[in-house]
This record gives structure tokens, sequence and C-alpha cells, in this order.
């Protein structure tokens, strides 16, 4: 039998890959960060100066992108994964604001979705997976043992990428517009065709404005020692 899976769904920034992450490490699973691999392709697609918009020619590129992603050492504080395609190293350069202003657009293609979630599912094959996402829980892994929909005001997540910009020394957007920046990014994921951001009808919404990392991560190691 595989081993159990745990699937991590919500909106943008409401701290699914820190609680993912950190969730895989303490219960000794892999941690798959899909968000990773839709940016991954996206920053692969600007680089070859492709028009995200240009369906044909993005499908075109997905033969020529091989996506990597390395298994999460055990650390004490776990890091995000080191992210390749081919030879370069991505990992830094799949968080700047303009492969998250554009990865929506790519993440909505049908050929885009079909090839990821391929490599998503052998992954996930053997289980023992933590994985984040927006269609984890309903098209991924239908059949994860946990499904979790982690979610926060659109007002908690803009001040916490406030936080966190501050914190790795960058410039601070005003407010408003990372709230703008996050809503746009959740209409685009929600309103799609394929796959939409949505809860599973069997998975648990975590609502965390009002929890810390800590707060979240008990919650769902509670969660996980009665249903798994
Ligand atoms: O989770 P993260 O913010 O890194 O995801 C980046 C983008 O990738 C999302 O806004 C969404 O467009 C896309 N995505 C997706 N399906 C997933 C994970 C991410 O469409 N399972």
């Amino acid at each position: 039998a595989r081993q159990p899976i745990i699937a991590i769904d919500g909106p943008a920034g409401a701290g699914k890959s820190t609680v993912a992450r950190q969730l895989a490490q303490q219960l000794g699973l892999l941690y798959l960060d899909t968000g990773a691999m839709y940016r991954a392709f996206t920053w692969y697609v600007l680089s070859q100066d492709c028009d995200p918009a240009d369906e044909v020619a993005v499908a075109e590129l997905l033969s020529k992108c091989t996506i990597k992603l390395t298994a999460t050492p055990s650390e004490q504080t776990p890091q995000p994964p080191e992210v390749w395609v081919n030879e370069t190293a991505v990992t830094q350069a799949i968080r700047t604001p303009e492969v998250t202003a554009n990865v929506s657009t790519i993440a909505a293609q049908g050929a885009v979705r079909q090839a990821l979630v391929k490599q998503q599912m052998q992954y996930g094959l053997a289980g023992g997976v933590v994985a984040d996402g927006r269609d984890i829980g309903t098209h991924v892994f239908p059949n994860a043992e946990l499904k979790i929909f982690l979610t926060a005001s659109v007002e908690e997540r803009a001040r916490r990428r406030q936080r966190d910009l501050a914190h790795q020394g960058q410039a601070i957007p005003e407010l408003a517009d990372l709230a703008q920046a996050i809503s746009e990014r959740d209409h685009k994921d929600s309103t799609r065709e394929i796959s939409p951001l949505r809860q599973a009808e069997d998975a648990i919404e975590v609502i965390t404005d009002q929890l810390t990392i800590e707060g979240v991560l008990d919650k769902l190691s509670a969660l996980y020692q009665e249903k798994v």
C-alpha cells in the first residue's frame, strides 16, 4: 500500500508552502511544491521571449523544458526546495514579481496543466508526500488521506507578504498594491476553466488570520493524527 498523502490547497499567500514544508519535515514525508513547477515553466517561457498568452507557442516549449525539484533535506529549518530548469538553477528566479505576474496566465492553459499534473502524479505514486497548490485535493491527489484548504483574508495575506519582503531587505510595496495583486491572481486561479482553485468537498478549511505558523502546524498535526 502507498504511504499517506496530504493535500494543501488555498489562495495565494495563505502560508501553504511554509506550513506544508514544515509539516512534511515533522512527519518525515516529502514536500512537493507544485506552484514552484508552474513558476519554473513560466520562468522558462519568459526566458525564451515567448508571449505567455500565446498558447500554441507556450505548448511547444513544454517538451524542451525539464523541471526538477530537490527533495527537502531534513534540517532544523527546512528551506524551500531547489528548483532546476534544464541545467539552470532557478530557485530564486521563480519568485520575481515578473514570474508571479505571469504564472496564472500560463497555469490556465490545458497543455501546461496536463504535463505538470502528470509529473506531480508520478511523484506521488508511492505516497509519503505533502503537496501544496490549487488543485491538489480536487484533481492531482483526489484520494489524499488528509485535505486542507488554507485561507486568510486578503488584507492579512498582503500584510504577511509585506513583512516577508521587509525581512528579505527588499523594497516594500504599498499594502493596497499587494492586496490587489493577490486578489487578481486569486481571481484568475479560481475562474479558469481547467481545475480552478476551489475547496474539495472533503477538505477541511483552516482560516489562519488569527493563527501563528506554529498554531497552524499544531492544528494540522492534530488533524493528521486523528485522520491518518
Ligand atoms: O503557490 P504559488 O503561489 O507558488 O503558485 C503560483 C501559481 O501557480 C498560482 O497562482 C497558480 O496560477 C499556479 N498553480 C496552479 N496549480 C497548482 C499550483 C500553482 O495553477 N497546483
